[in-house]
């Protein structure tokens, strides 16, 4: 088989190192890819938005499969124009992907199926907005509809910092268009969960549970990111949980898709809050969590390129979905001064170090190769991800990974998966 992964970031490292261990599988293309993926596909100059250039190389390369990484593409489309042209594609189509794409739609879709999330109100308005804001209590968290990197949601604890915050999503348009709509949303309290699925549409299997970490800083402080790092499986996703959700959250999420016409074929991501009243879902992804998949494809048993198929042919029944019985932790090497300003271009040393590494991986997000071998190019740069027997090694094998590249303005969390302390 041929694949074509489209994306550029950690994630999409990870579904190319899951897809090469597939026995099926004999070239792979990654667009636009970055210079680790390059170690293992062939990636090709073409952006992951230009959707007529990759309908294009899909066909001259007779690619058997198309796996859609990112959330843009598919929010867009891309996989309704691949299946046009008769092209395999794993990832939902554009009317199933407004579950990640508009946050009023997924606020809707869970308010008329019952699904457990935090209350709600739409405004088409700045004007109706900010009258709504007179009464409401605080804090309370405001979310541009669209998609907007990660960066779209705002936390306000007073009236004067969800007006300026109203402004600059609907007025200045911080988000662009996705900033046409708002959500007002009742501010929750609770660990956070990042549940990753398989559904095809008609039944779903949840892969292992993870644990994102999105500010900057230690402790959970200073901005928020696109994730500083990750670990999985999360010890407060408990039996009793995951009999909730699976009650509540998931299999009612793919009905309820498909009695709107909008067959989810796919991975979905739920990411949750462990409120007092029980699990509520926070946000939907129509993709895997980025750094999530860094931590949950590396403990995947199953051939993925089974399971992926299963899901576009409707058969993900017959799949049994299993996990290795051990733990992995993914800390984010960042340039100095993401998520604003970074320097670019910095040489990266000792990558060497991961070769032949069992257990150990090195996934690469913001990187490319160029005359001074292989350098920075975003600002996470690298995802150094370990197994180990359980959390706590697997903690200590990231850290102790986490030295052996090095490249200037180095930074990274010191505290992922602190909270497995508290478990
Ligand atoms: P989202 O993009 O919707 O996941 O939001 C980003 C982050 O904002 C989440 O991971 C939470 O930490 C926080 N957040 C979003 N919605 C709420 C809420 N209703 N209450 C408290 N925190 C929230
Ligand atoms: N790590 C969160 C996300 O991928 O959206």
């Amino acid at each position: 088989m041929k694949v074509l992964i489209v994306g550029s970031g950690g994630r999409e490292h990870a579904i190319a190192v899951s897809v090469k261990k597939s026995p099926k599988v004999d070239k792979i293309y990654c667009a636009p890819g970055n210079a680790g993926i390059g170690q293992i596909a062939e990636c090709v100059p073409i952006g992951a938005m230009e959707f007529d250039a990759l309908v294009r190389f899909a066909k001259e390369k007779e690619i058997d499969l198309v796996i859609v990484g990112m959330d843009d593409p598919l929010v867009g489309g891309l996989v309704d124009e691949l299946n046009a042209a008769g092209i395999r594609a794993f990832g939902p189509k554009k009317n199933a992907a407004i579950l990640e794409g508009s946050k009023a739609f997924s606020k809707e879709l869970m308010k008329k199926y019952n699904i457990p999330t935090a209350g709600y109100e739409t405004f088409d308005s700045a004007d109706a907005a900010l009258k709504y804001l007179e009464t409401a209590t605080f804090p309370l968290v405001l979310k541009a509809d669209g998609l907007a990197l990660g960066k779209g949601v705002l936390i306000c604890k007073t009236i004067s910092e969800a007006r300026n915050g109203v402004k600059s999503i609907m007025v200045d348009k911080l988000f662009g268009h996705s900033g046409d709509r708002l959500v007002i949303e009742e501010f929750m309290t609770g660990r956070e969960v990042s549940v990753l699925s398989f559904t095809d549409g008609k039944s779903i299997k949840i892969m292992t549970s993870a644990q994102d970490h999105k500010r900057a800083g230690d402790n959970d402080t200073g901005l928020n990111t696109g994730g500083m790092g990750t670990f999985s499986p999360s010890p407060f996703y408990t039996d009793e949980v995951d009999d909730f959700c699976k009650k509540n959250i998931y299999q009612a999420t793919v009905d309820a898709m498909a009695s709107e016409g909008r067959e989810f074929k796919g991975v979905i991501f739920f990411g949750l809050m462990l409120t007092k009243d029980g699990p509520k879902v926070l946000e939907y992804n129509c993709r895997f969590g980025d750094p999530e998949a860094q931590v949950v494809l590396p403990r995947m048993k199953n051939d993925i390129i089974d399971v992926m198929e299963a899901c576009i042919d409707g058969t993900l029944d017959k799949i049994d979905l299993q996990f290795e019985d051990n733990a992995a932790v993914c800390v984010v090497l960042a340039s100095d001064g993401y998520p604003v300003q970074y320097e670019k271009g910095l040489p990266i040393k000792g990558l060497e170090n991961f070769d032949n590494k069992e257990g150990y991986f090195c996934f690469h997000a913001g990187t490319l190769k160029n005359e001074k071998g292989i350098v920075t190019n975003g600002g996470r740069v690298l995802g150094i991800t370990a197994l180990g027997k359980d959390l706590k090694a697997a903690r200590a094998n990231a850290y102790e990974a986490t030295e052996w590249v090095e490249f200037d303005n180095k930074y990274m969390r010191h505290d992922i998966g602190k909270a497995i302390d508290e478990a």
